[in-house]
This record gives C-alpha cells, sequence and structure tokens, in this order.
C-alpha cells in the first residue's frame, strides 16, 4: 500500500527505466536460438521476473548479472509452459511464436481474463495459421503443430486495429520459417521496432521496420546476441503528467522523447512545455498560461496510447473545464474511474468515453488499484490531492514501474510504502 501526502509541487531530475512491453518480447524471442544472449537496461519488475521463471521452466539458464542485465541460455527448452506460471502474465503468450518456430510445436495455456477488457487472441492464432501451423484449444491449452512453417501474407489487423504482441509473435515465428512473409497492418510500436532490431542483430532479415507493412524473409538458424531495451515511454509520460498535475517542473534523463507520439501533442494542447535534447532529455512544466482542458481517443501508435489514458484522467481532474478521454483500444478500461470519484473528481462515463469536469482540489481517500496503469493513476491523482490518499493492491504497480516511490521521493513527493495492514482503522468499514 501507498501513503501519499498530497500537495507537494515535484521537481528535479527523474531516470527512465527501461521498456517493460519491450524487454517482455525481447526475453521471448531469445528463446529462438541455442545460443546465450544478454539482455541490457531491463527494468527491475515483478513481470520481468514471472517472465524469467517462465523461460527457466522451460530449461533454459536464466541468470540476472545485475538489476539490469540478465543473461538467458536457451539451449535445452521444451515446448510446454505451466499455467501457474502463465495465469500470472498476459505477456507470456508472446513465447508461442518462439517455441513453434524453434521447436515446432507449442503448449501455452491460455491466458486468463483481465481486468481492463476482453483480450482474445484470435489474431495471434490466425497469424500462426497462415504460416502453416495447426493450432487446437484443449483443456484451456493452446496446442501448436507447426513443424513446417512457409512464409506467407498475413493482415495483422483486427476490430481494434493492430495487435502490438500478436504482431510480435508474427515476426518471431516468420524469421525461422521458410521463404518470405509480409505482414500487413502491423503493429509499428517502438516496443516493435525493438524486437525487430534485437532480431536483426540475431541475423533475422527484416524491412520495412517502423511501419505497418514489414517484409521477412525467413533464416534457418538464428544466434545469440548482445541488445539494450529501449526506454519505457510510458513510465517517461507518466512523470510528465506528475510534473503537470503538481505544477511542478521535472527533467527525464536517458529518455526517448521521440516515441512519444500523440501524448506530446496533447500535452502541449493542455498547456504543457515540453523540451526534448538531442541526449534524451526531457523537461516539462507547465507554462505560464496554466492547464487547458483537452481532447484524447486512445489509438494504437503512433496515436494516443491506452496504457497512459487512465494517467491522464487523473490529469484532467486537476485541469479546469472539459476534457473527455475516449478508449478505442480497449473500450472498458475505466476501473481507475470510481476510485476517482471518491476523490472527489467528477467524472461521467458515456459508452467507452469518460468526460471530466476538472478544477475542483482533489480530496485524499482511501482508493483501491486494479490493474498496473490504474495504481499509477491513483498514485498521480494522490499527489495532487488535499491530505492523505492511500493506494490499496499496489503489487499492480510493482509490475511495470520501476523504483516509483524511490524515484517520486527524490522529486520531492511524500510517499510511503506500507504494508497493507497499515490502513487506519477509521477506514475501514465496520459491518455490525
Ligand atoms: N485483440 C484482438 N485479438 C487478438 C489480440 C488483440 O481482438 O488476438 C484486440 C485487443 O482486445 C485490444 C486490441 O486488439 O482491443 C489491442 O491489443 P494488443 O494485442 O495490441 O494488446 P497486447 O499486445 O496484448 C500490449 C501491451 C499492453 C497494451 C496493449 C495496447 C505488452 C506486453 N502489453 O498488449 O500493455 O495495453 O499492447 O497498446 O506489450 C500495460 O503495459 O499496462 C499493458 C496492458
Amino acid at each position: 500500500m501507498f501513503k501519499i501526502i498530497g500537495g507537494h509541487q515535484l521537481s528535479g531530475i527523474v531516470q527512465a527505466s527501461g521498456s517493460k512491453n519491450s524487454a517482455l518480447p525481447l526475453f521471448a524471442a531469445s528463446l529462438l536460438t541455442e545460443d546465450e544472449s544478454i539482455i541490457e537496461n531491463v527494468p527491475d519488475l515483478s513481470d520481468i521476473q514471472f517472465m524469467a521463471e517462465i523461460i527457466a521452466d522451460l530449461g533454459a539458464e536464466v541468470e540476472k548479472l545485475d538489476p539490469n542485465t540478465w543473461r538467458i541460455n536457451p539451449k535445452a527448452i521444451v515446448h510446454f509452459a505451466p499455467y501457474d506460471l502463465v495465469r500470472k502474465m498476459r505477456a507470456s503468450i508472446c513465447l508461442l511464436g518462439p517455441l513453434a518456430a524453434r521447436l515446432g510445436r507449442a503448449e501455452i495455456p491460455m491466458p486468463g481474463g483481465c481486468v481492463i477488457g476482453n483480450r482474445p487472441i484470435d489474431l495471434h492464432i490466425r497469424a500462426l495459421e497462415s504460416l502453416g501451423a495447426k493450432v487446437e484449444l484443449k483443456g484451456g491449452v493452446v496446442q501448436i503443430d507447426a513443424a513446417n512453417l512457409k512464409g506467407a501474407s498475413i493482415f495483422m489487423g483486427g476490430r481494434h486495429g493492430s495487435t502490438v504482441t500478436g504482431t510480435a509473435n508474427a515476426i518471431m515465428a516468420a524469421s525461422l520459417s521458410q521463404g518470405t512473409t509480409v505482414l500487413d497492418g502491423a503493429a509499428c510500436e517502438p516496443e516493435i521496432v525493438d524486437l525487430c532490431e534485437m532480431l536483426t542483430k540475431m541475423g533475422a532479415i527484416i524491412q520495412g521496420m517502423g511501419s505497418h507493412r514489414l517484409e521477412i524473409q525467413g533464416v534457418s538458424k538464428l544466434h545469440g546476441c548482445h541488445h539494450r531495451v529501449i526506454p519505457d515511454r510510458i513510465e517517461t509520460a507518466t512523470y510528465a503528467i506528475a510534473a503537470g498535475i503538481t505544477n511542478g517542473e521535472i527533467c527525464i534523463q536517458g529518455c526517448q522523447p521521440k516515441h512519444l507520439g500523440a501524448f506530446a501533442n496533447v500535452m502541449q494542447e493542455c498547456g504543457m512545455e515540453m523540451e526534448s535534447s538531442p541526449d534524451g532529455n526531457l523537461s516539462i512544466k507547465v507554462s505560464p498560461g496554466g492547464l487547458k482542458p483537452f481532447e484524447v481517443i486512445t489509438l494504437p501508435y503512433p496515436g494516443f496510447p491506452t496504457d497512459l489514458q487512465a494517467q491522464t484522467t487523473a490529469l484532467a481532474c486537476v485541469v479546469p473545464g472539459l476534457s473527455i478521454l475516449t478508449e478505442r483500444v480497449y473500450p472498458s478500461r475505466f476501473m481507475h474511474v470510481p476510485e476517482l470519484l471518491r476523490m472527489g473528481a467528477e467524472i461521467s462515463l458515456e459508452g467507452s468515453s469518460a468526460i471530466v469536469l476538472g478544477g475542483k482540489k482533489l480530496k485524499g481517500a482511501p482508493v483501491m488499484a486494479s490493474d498496473l496503469r490504474a495504481s499509477a493513476a491513483l498514485i498521480l491523482a494522490g499527489l495532487a490531492a488535499q491530505d492523505e490518499t492511500w493506494v490499496q493492491r499496489i503489487y499492480h504497480l510493482d509490475r511495470g514501474y520501476d523504483q516509483f516511490e524511490t524515484k517520486l521521493q527524490a522529486l520531492g513527493a511524500d510517499v510511503e510504502r506500507l504494508p497493507e495492514e497499515a490502513l487506519p482503522k477509521s477506514f475501514i468499514p465496520q459491518f455490525e
């Protein structure tokens, strides 16, 4: 649990960590070869630990050389992953492509439900079937027979746009398939480009990186590599919002401002001044004119990321006027809204839009985190709120924000990590 005493303007320098959503598929990609790979700038997170445990359970040698560097030697691996580990993390679906391509078969339990909405895997399966795999669902396990994968033309889009980890699976499987694969409607998130960069170092032949059309020339063997994970754009943007919501001034070092896409435009529309330098520093503060209401629609990259919608909703609560945030990627990803209402926010949900009437001072309250990005949103709201905010179930945060409280404390925030039992009794509902 986090206890936050709001009202402190944040200021100072914060170091960006490596990207979680890059590192997870990169760990999976390391299984495409029998050789050892070293992955650097990996964020120190529980999701990374889960992925390392799953890969180790498959039979790979996995060693954390230091808090941010991992050595993976996947010489002797098996094709099936255990449900107990896989159910903890949806990103384990990224193992399908590498296991199928390297071993000719894969068995991965179907990932379970997810609080941010329905997250099917039909596009992953469609891509693997197009490459010639036979896919069956038996007892909740996705079973893949992929003895002879052959290049194909595949459309990666779905009802909500392209799929990020589905594109990752297709690229990884195509890299070891016979012949050429063309992926149209491919996701072009920076994390996908990072994956293509690592695969290229491993010997894959990929054209069109960063575009929606990728051409992959299959090779018979890949080799190990040394790769550095890109900075986490969602973490960077979360600190930018922390500057805005506390009317502070923050410099984020070692980030990649050009990966911010539509987020940077929305921040400017909202009245934030952002200045970036070529060496990866981003300075951000509220402009003298103050914050203005804004409109956001979440879309695949370079559109506004769904992974920033909750945090931006918290920001909208302190911006005078009417802001509208519409979800197009996960239409029901609004679990943070009832918790923000407990803090005095004025938000109404209309279909997949949150309409926020901002400007009233938020009031601290005990609130419950439902998922990773919702946790960050509630902590941000707590930084701006009067009095104390208690954010419970903070384990969600540890999945995706590296040393969040330490970094916030260094910026001047009054944030403390406490055991869940520390919540004052007066906040616990008493039933007779
Ligand atoms: N979709 C389908 N069928 C599929 C796959 C996806 O209909 O087979 C739909 C989803 O339901 C969703 C949309 O397509 O509406 C996009 O989903 P996508 O597959 O792109 O999501 P993902 O790859 O499972 C990654 C991130 C998420 C992030 C989304 C969207 C990783 C490990 N996870 O998930 O990150 O929200 O892309 O950008 O890269 C987070 O970090 O908090 C997080 C949830």
